[in-house]
């Protein structure tokens, strides 16, 4: 039998025997990549020293990383998934490669944690025309010790690692644990449902552009990754996650407070705990409920997980969050604010509440008088709109009651919506501009400069936090920990006003999100776009881009048409956010 503390405790003790620097895991809210909204894996923080920078703490790097995947939130329920996880990770940064990787994670895998090696399995890259077949990941396995017939050779899709779609990347290799039945057999191609995987190196030697090539990276990096949750369960003997040390004490709790037992309740009471844990652990980073990026996902989750836990008859979900806190409060110390942390919870909790019971009746009647079995965009944005309910939780909904949403009518109500919201607050601001939108545009442009050139002044970290813009002014919110001094001020405002003057051109073009990601352009990229975006490119490709980003707003075709830039304030908004208005003279 083995915990999640002496697992993570075990790891770090032996990649600290073997040089490895321990840090702390980062917050769950990337600080320095505008392209997602949470920290998805252990190697994501460490980006800038898997392209060349030179770490602190030396090249060898070990930690234990909270991360947050979103992508598959509706498979939670089932006994393997689940948004909030930790990750264990060992890095090379530019130090040791594939064979001491591999000689290291076996020597844990069957030294440390004593897995019989019958019971291991492994995957290498089978090689295509990016990279070749990974025969030396294969030739050190077998050195080992591990057969020929535990070796499976797979494609891009199963043994290359790349987190998004551009970056830092490589070919890797995973190793599998046998939970079957029987006696060990085959390998993870002929018995993929006996095999689970539990580890992965990824040989990171590539970096792929956003144009979709690879190029070798300066230096050979390996980052590794092996879920605790999983693999805690992997070692007792379970497969259901939430039967471990890492979920029981929340399950426990649902089960004292709806006095119903989880084996019958399993699903329902899996998607309680995730969400609760998912939505303390978001909170403790800093994130309220919102209507945007990450807190449109935090108000999701508590609601989702409201609604669920309403249908078990529990009346808040406080004492369940409060049961998360012992889980994890001497690793993490973000979770000593636990009175405020729970606050901001049963805030939101209350806020909900007032509209649900009314939300679900109004739900009930659209359900009923529902045409071929379908809920039109309109009616789900009024629930979205008048009731609070986030559009996953009518889906939810509508698949209890066997309907279907029609989406795409749904986006399109949204987009209407904003349309009509940005023209009624133009229309509150009369400047005495013959064309308030046409200056709504300029700004909106300027802003898309302003972005770009914070970035090359501050730094890549920035990343923004808001945009408000009337037609006199716009508004900008970014991620950064100082007061801007005059020169960079002054050299932000040069930098805007001299490519105004260079007159380049901006093009809009749409396309999915996917491929707006592929593209390179900055967005948020979570599920709140759309099917189609519209990405503005200020500047001429492919070698002088100076801005590519995802945006609703109106812009002006040429940026000789803004105008001089001026800031006129830079302030703080909140901790670690700060906020510049600006004009256009
Ligand atoms: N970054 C790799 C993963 O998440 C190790 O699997």
């Amino acid at each position: 039998m083995i915990n999640r503390k002496q697992l993570i405790k075990k790891y770090l003790d032996f990649f600290r025997s073997k040089n490895h620097k321990v840090i702390p895991s980062a917050s769950l809210v990337p600080e320095n990549d505008p392209t997602v909204l949470f920290t998805t894996a252990g190697m994501h923080p460490l980006v800038p020293f898997l392209l060349g920078e030179s770490h602190p703490e030396g090249p060898r790097i070990t930690n234990v990383q909270k991360c947050i995947r979103t992508g598959d939130i509706d498979e939670v329920g089932d006994e393997s998934h689940h948004t909030f996880f930790e990750m264990l990770g060992n890095w090379s940064l530019g130090d040791y490669f594939k064979k001491e990787a591999i000689e290291y994670s076996f020597e844990f895998l069957t030294n440390v944690l004593e897995i019989p090696i019958e019971k291991l399995a492994v995957t290498c890259f089978k090689g295509d025309k990016d990279a070749p077949k990974d025969n030396e990941a294969a030739g050190t396995w077998e050195s080992l010790g591990i057969p020929k017939q535990r070796i499976a050779f797979l494609g891009k899709k199963d043994n290359w690692w790349i987190a998004g779609n551009k970056g830092p990347c490589g070919p890797d290799t995973e190793m599998f644990y046998w939970i079957g039945k029987n006696t060990p057999k085959g390998n993870v191609e002929s018995n993929p449902d006996e095999w689970r995987e539990i580890w992965n190196d990824v040989f990171m030697q590539y970096n792929k552009t956003a144009q979709g090539k690879y190029e070798p990276l300066k230096q050979m990096n390996v980052d590794t990754g092996m879920g605790v949750e999983r693999t805690v369960a992997i070692l007792n003997g379970v497969s259901d996650h939430y039967l471990t040390d890492t979920f029981l004490p929340i399950i426990k709790k649902i089960e004292k407070l709806s006095k119903q037992l989880y084996p019958q309740n399993q699903r329902t009471m899996r998607i309680i705990a995730d969400h609760v844990k998912a939505s303390v652990m978001i909170i403790a980073a800093g994130i309220k409920p919102s209507n945007t990026e990450h807190g449109y996902v935090l108000r999701r989750l508590i609601r989702r997980a409201f609604r669920y836990a309403q249908s078990l008859d529990i009346k808040t979900l406080k004492s369940i969050a409060e049961s998360v806190f012992p889980i994890y409060e001497e690793d993490y110390p973000e979770l000593k604010n636990k009175k405020e942390i729970l606050k901001i919870l049963v805030d939101e909790e209350e806020n909900f509440k007032k509209t649900l019971q009314q939300g679900l009746s109004k739900f009930e009647q659209i359900a009923k008088q529902s045409k071929n079995k379908t809920i039109s965009g309109e009616q789900a944005f009024l629930l979205y709109q008048s009731y609070g309910f986030p559009i996953e939780m009518t889906e939810d909904l509508a698949q209890e009651h066997k309907l279907k949403i029609d989406l795409e009518s749904y986006n399109k109500e949204q987009e209407k919506h904003q349309e009509l919201s940005r023209t009624s607050s133009a229309g509150k601001f009369k400047s005495g501009l013959a064309d308030n939108s046409k200056q709504t545009a300029k700004l909106h442009t300027a802003t898309h400069l302003l972005q770009a050139a914070l970035k090359k002044v501050l730094g890549y970290h920035i990343q923004q936090k808001g945009s408000n813009i009337t037609s006199e002014r716009l508004r900008f919110d970014f991620t950064h920990s100082e007061k801007m001094t005059d020169e960079q001020k002054k050299e932000t405002e040069d930098l805007v006003n001299q490519w105004i003057q260079e007159s380049h051109e901006v093009k809009k073009a749409e396309m999915t999100p996917k491929e707006a990601k592929e593209s390179g352009a900055m967005g948020l990229f979570d599920d709140k776009y759309g099917n189609k975006v519209s990405v503005f490119t200020i500047g001429e490709e492919p070698n002088n881009i100076i801005s590519k980003e995802i945006c609703t707003g109106p812009h002006v075709s040429n940026t000789r048409e803004i105008g001089h830039f001026k800031i006129k304030k830079e302030e703080s908004s909140s901790q670690g956010v700060r906020r510049i208005k600006a004009v256009l003279e």
